[in-house]
């Protein structure tokens, strides 16, 4: 097994589809704990999304430049081929609840296989954000709902921006 490597980078993989205050708790905190951290939004045509890699590359880079440290990036293919092309030793991910761990550890464990030299580190969400997901925010948002609180003000912006936009383009 390598040693500690004197400057540790972590990739903190997602979807971000958006960025929530359970992401940004997670990021403040990983940002404490590694010399670099690396915000990387997977590249998945299969999977539908709201946001366009694009929009929410510029969402994170938004919300995160106050850390210096920090930085957003994209991947597609494996995340151990991203966390090694990056000089990354360590993958950081939340878990909220115990519905949250078996996909986890799955994934923990099988990009261990993949590539035993990178490690997977679990941070439990902090208890005030640990009900949100990015999913019950579209939701709630798309029925009408308050997500002030749920979602930094940057994304709550662009959430409004993208329902007007699809009202204004429903109505012509
Ligand atoms: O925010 P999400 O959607 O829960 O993030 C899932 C993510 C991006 C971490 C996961 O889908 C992923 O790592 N995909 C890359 C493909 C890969 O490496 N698969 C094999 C190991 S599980």
């Amino acid at each position: 097994m390598s040693r500690k490597p004197a400057h540790v980078i972590a990739i903190y993989p997602g979807s971000f589809d958006p960025i929530t205050h359970g992401h940004l708790d997670l990021v403040e905190r990983g940002s404490r704990m590694f010399d670099r951290l690396i915000v990387s939004v997977l590249r998945n045509e299969a999977k539908q999304s709201l946001f366009s890699v694009e929009e929410r590359k510029a969402m994170l880079s938004e919300v995160l430049n106050v850390y210096p440290n920090v930085e957003v990036d994209s991947f597609d293919g494996l995340l151990v081929e991203h966390a090694a092309a990056r000089g990354a030793t360590v993958l950081l991910r939340g878990i909220r609840a115990i519905s949250d761990y078996e996909y986890e550890l799955q994934m923990a464990l099988m990009n261990r296989r993949l590539a035993p030299e990178i490690e997977t580190v679990f941070m439990m969400a902090h208890e005030a954000y640990s009900f949100i997901s990015s999913r019950l925010v579209k939701e709630v948002f798309g029925l009408g709902g308050n997500i002030s609180g749920l979602v930094p003000p940057a994304v709550e912006a662009r959430l409004h921006a993208r329902l007007s936009n699809h009202k204004l383009k429903g109505a012509t």
